[in-house]
């Protein structure tokens, strides 16, 4: 089966991210079956994904009309062309998962994994068509932030995640290519090295946490929506890009380990707002505004994407 605008797809594991995947697709017409095991996730499932057409200011009609639940796994598969599972981050659960989807799906279907860590190469480890296995590694919440990397195991059919990344990129996501089954994929190594060093700055007393947060949302971070890390290097130029990197880079924090102030924290039970203080102190109304804050600016930034597709039209390089 050759991936295309009306594959239907089908969702296993209907939670926080399986259900709003499963809305992008059927925000874009396509027949989305979405399963899950929990009777009560099944329940919820419509409304929920009602509750993202309405913040999304999208026809809810029309894109529950591509939505349904189902609690038969060979039901829900059957006819899909594209089965995305997103269920719990255990590898003997996706193990078994994949297991039952090998066997009640057609060969030609697009299997894959919105696993955050575990590698694709574990979790096909008992199949025996692992070729058509892949990673979507989808950002949450994936209405709201475009990027999936996709993920070309070791056995994995070059021309299907072509497909799949075609079939991402025509519902309005921003699919890359990952040729290599790598621990954090690409997003997830980049933002943690930037942790790495903002936990090291305030543990050695430079700063507190909230400077660092200033540095990067008043400094270097006003540039990252338009204006990636290497494109800036080339703009520069990379003479002086060298140049910093030659006296920087012997300065920089290598802890090949969770940082120590992170662990200590963790361990006095200061874990983050919900508990009033992690790196910085927190109020419920404090934190309440900050997340409303970020979803008002990812809410307006996807709203401003969908006006420059409907311009310039879908599928920009990205
Ligand atoms: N939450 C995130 O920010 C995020 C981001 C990217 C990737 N992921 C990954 O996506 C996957 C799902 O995460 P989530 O946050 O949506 O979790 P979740 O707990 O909200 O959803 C998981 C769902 O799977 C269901 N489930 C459990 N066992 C199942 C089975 N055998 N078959 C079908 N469904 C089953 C559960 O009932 C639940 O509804 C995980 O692998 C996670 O690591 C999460």
């Amino acid at each position: 089966m050759t991936l295309s605008r009306d594959t239907p797809v089908a969702i296993v594991g209907a939670g926080l991210m399986g259900l709003a995947i499963g809305q992008v697709f059927a925000a874009r017409g396509h027949d989305v079956t979405l399963y899950d095991l929990s009777d009560e996730v099944r329940a919820s499932a419509l409304e929920r994904a009602g509750t993202i057409f309405d913040l999304l200011e999208q026809d809810k009609d029309a894109g529950l009309a591509h939505l349904k639940t189902e609690g038969d796994l060979a039901t829900a598969v059957a006819g899909a062309g594209l089965v995305i599972e997103a269920g719990p981050e255990r590898l003997a659960v996706k193990r078994t998962i994949f297991l039952e989807l090998e066997r009640l799906t057609d060969a030609s279907v697009v299997l894959a994994t919105n696993t955050s860590g575990i590698p694709i190469r574990e979790i096909v480890a008992p199949l025996s068509q692992k070729f058509r296995v892949l990673g979507t590694h989808f950002w949450n919440p994936p209405y709201l932030v475009p990027l999936v990397e996709v993920v070309e195991a070791e056995a994995t059919s070059p021309e299907l995640v072509s497909q799949t990344i075609d079939l991402l990129r025509s519902v309005g996501l921003r699919p890359v290519r990952l040729r290599a089954d790598i621990p954090g994929f690409i997003g997830n190594r980049m933002q943690h090295a930037l942790k790495r060093e903002a936990i090291a700055i305030v543990a050695s007393g430079v700063c507190d946490a909230e400077t660092v947060d200033t540095v990067v949302k008043y400094g270097f971070g006003l540039r990252l929506p338009v204006l990636g890390p290497l494109e800036q290097s080339d703009l520069v130029g990379l003479e002086l890009t060298l140049a910093i990197h030659e006296t920087l880079m012997p300065a920089l924090d290598v802890t090949p380990v969770a940082q120590p102030l992170l662990v200590k924290l963790v361990a006095e039970g200061k874990t983050g707002a919900k508990k009033g203080e992690g790196f910085r102190k927190w109020t419920p109304e404090q934190a309440d505004a900050l997340q409303k804050n970020v979803n008002e600016y990812l809410v307006s930034a996807a709203k401003q994407r969908r006006l420059e597709e409907e311009t310039e039209g879908p599928g920009r390089s990205g």
